[in-house]
């Protein structure tokens, strides 16, 4: 484990927190006080009664009596200050072309005018909208404008499939979908429209589309579900004021779904006040996000980072969020440092997949920019390799941007081990457990193991921004996070804890992959795979890669009477690339006889793993045959 680096002078002067040991003992003495002065911060229109209620564990809820709106704090608690003309987003096409901006007051108006839509289209509270949009503002107006009326946003990554999408749609029960004519992916036009009207055939629920002119690619409207999102914003209908509900504080904020070790996707539920107080308190301290931050999060606002990070915890600080439409290299591996220097991107934060692609183009892009502005840096999503982190702490930040390593999940909302700048940093360490929450590394018998050990990373105290439940699934809410070791936080990672007290995760311990950063279950890739005639059965394993940190490598038994041929081997990646998504791709596809299993008939994914890995495969006493 590499030696600390100590944070440089400046970067220590300006921190919200210099002094951490301080706060985290306090924290760590009373973890409601402190999140209690975090909360008083922010706007509330009642007061809470009780900070956390713990009486139906692990059903906690927070601030409960509390009224407010995320949109409250947002948005609205920004047009009576200074900050009402102050940039409240930023946007950049693919192409460079075209440039929007916003200002908190016009951000105001654009998330008023869509909210007036929806409420015209007789959404109300509770209602679950499904959004299904490119990295364009609308989905930042649509996110606010759902949380605005109390309606429960369900964004769908839009790289997703009709299949994938379609059932998200169903098991949310949407009766809105928002989507786009298409999208733009390096240069070209991704027909998000027709995935739609695929997806929503046969859904019973869904009774209007709403579609934002993006591309100006052809579409088929149905006249009796479809409209423009142009149109409807012309009406009159659309321009009046549109007051923010205020909400209790534990009112849903939205569902995310995301992948688990077995089954369908589940969705995770996060609510208005916790979630408000803890992605503010996180983003703050950690990116010590100040009112002259020009914020960039590259991650897609259809990911959890998306939505805590990019949308609504910037936007809570009152900095500027950054959103740009495209990729990282595209048209050439410089793009991403071009659009720092041309709107001096001050925090900039990204995933390792994404710093190791750009690395293996070489400093040269880098170096053709000045990037004097950015003076924090940020990850998450993976484990960072200590080579990758010394190139961007060196290359990017030239030494002197703190890299903040941000370890948590979809189910935690917010930051759980992330340093703050003014910690001694330890690349390929995600740091130290947020303030007021304290993290355990505990073997298979829930007992904790010595300082250095690998095991089970466990988290021991209840946060604002936690999960409430699994949406409609609350049993399996239990079953899967508080069963294991009861009273603790089950978080699926394997990690180990150095004498500093600082946490290095491993990776995932459970049937979940993580390529290049985007979540996966094998599971849901296995029957993607599975759907495709010639298979008769698979298995999908992760293995590690040196750009995505991990692949997906598939083992397949075809149907009787058929042989494996690299044509067909082409043809079952395309097809979990259109029932899945590309980002589940195999990269690997190996024909085999025979899968090995328990005598239950449970596929060893463990023994196909430590084959291809020439490892051990260790205790075989349970294998079939
Ligand atoms: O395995 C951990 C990994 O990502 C998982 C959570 O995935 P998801 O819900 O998609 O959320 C990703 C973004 C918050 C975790 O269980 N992970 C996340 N951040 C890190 C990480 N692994 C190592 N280091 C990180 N900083």
């Amino acid at each position: 484990m590499s030696e600390a680096i100590a944070p440089n002078e400046e970067t220590v002067n300006k921190a919200w927190v210099a002094d951490w040991q301080k706060i985290e003992d306090e924290a760590r003495k009373d973890p409601l006080a402190y999140w209690a002065e975090r909360a008083a911060e922010l706007e509330w229109s009642e007061p809470w009664d009780q900070v956390l209620d713990d009486s139906n564990k692990p059903f906690f809820k927070w601030f409960t009596g509390g009224k407010t709106n995320i949109v409250t704090n947002a948005v609205d608690r920004h047009l009576k200050d200074s900050r009402k003309n102050k940039l409240a987003l930023i946007w950049e096409s693919e192409d460079g072309k075209d440039k929007r901006t916003f200002s908190f007051f016009a951000l105001s108006r654009e998330v008023e005018k869509m909210a007036n839509v929806l409420r015209a289209m007789g959404v109300v509270k509770g209602d679950r909208v499904t959004i299904y949009l490119p990295r364009i503002p609308e989905v930042v107006f649509a996110m606010l404008a759902c949380a605005k009326i109390g309606a429960v946003h369900s964004v769908i990554f839009a790289g997703f499939s009709a299949d994938a999408l379609s059932s998200r749609i169903d098991d949310s029960e949407s009766r809105v979908v928002i989507t786009a004519d298409g999208s733009w992916i390096n240069g070209s036009v991704f027909p998000l429209k027709q995935i739609v009207d695929e997806a929503v055939r046969f859904s019973p629920t869904v009774e209007n589309v709403i579609v934002v002119r993006r591309t100006g690619t052809e579409i088929t409207m149905d006249p009796t579900r479809d409209h423009w999102y142009e149109d409807l914003t012309a009406l009159p209908i659309a321009r009046g004021k549109c007051p923010t509900e205020q909400l209790d504080a534990e009112d849903p904020l939205f569902i995310l779904y995301t992948s688990g070790s077995t089954g369908r996707p589940k969705a995770i539920l996060h609510t208005h006040g916790g979630y408000m107080v803890g992605t503010y308190t996180t983003l703050k301290y950690t990116f010590d996000i100040h009112d002259d931050d020009r914020f960039w999060c590259t991650a897609d606002p259809g990911w959890i980072t998306g939505h805590s990070y990019l949308v609504y915890g910037p936007l809570l600080t009152g900095a500027t969020t950054f959103l740009y439409e495209g990729g990282p290299t595209y048209p050439y591996p410089d793009r991403w440092w071009q659009l720092v220097e041309d709107y001096g991107i001050t925090t900039f934060y990204t995933a390792p997949t994404a710093i190791r692609a750009l690395m293996r183009f070489g400093d040269a892009w880098v170096n053709r920019h000045d990037l004097s502005s950015l003076r924090l840096l940020g990850t998450v999503g993976e484990p960072i390799n200590p080579e990758a982190w010394h190139w961007f702490y060196d290359v990017v930040g030239k030494g002197v941007a703190p890299v903040m390593d941000t370890w948590w999940q979809t189910e935690t909302g917010m930051f759980q081990i992330a340093g703050v700048p003014a910690m001694p940093q330890k690349p390929g360490s995600a740091g130290r457990p947020v303030f007021g929450q304290e993290a355990e590394i505990v073997n298979d018998k829930g007992e904790v193991v010595p300082d250095g050990t690998e095991g089970l990373l466990v988290l021991k105290n209840p946060w604002p921004a936690m999960m409430r439940t699994l949406y409609n699934d609350d049993e399996r809410y239990v079953q899967t996070y508080w069963s294991t070791y009861p009273g603790r936080y089950l978080t699926g990672d394997a990690a180990k804890r150095d004498s500093d007290g600082y946490f290095w995760i491993i990776g995932r311990t459970d049937d979940v992959i993580k390529v290049s950063g985007h979540r996966l279950g094998t599971a849901e890739v296995e029957s993607a795979i599975a759907s495709h005639p010639a298979v008769a059965e698979t298995a999908a394993i992760g293995l590690p890669h040196e750009v995505k940190g991990n692949a997906i490598h598939a083992y397949v038994i075809l149907a009787p009477h058929l042989t494996g041929s690299r044509e067909l081997v082409e043809e079952i990646r395309l097809h979990v690339a259109q029932h899945l998504s590309p980002i589940a791709k195999p990269d690997e596809i190996n024909f085999v006889e025979s899968l090995p299993k328990t005598r239950s008939g449970k596929i060893m994914r463990r023994v196909l793993r430590a084959e291809a890995l020439g490892e051990d495969v260790g205790d075989l006493s349970t294998l079939d045959d």
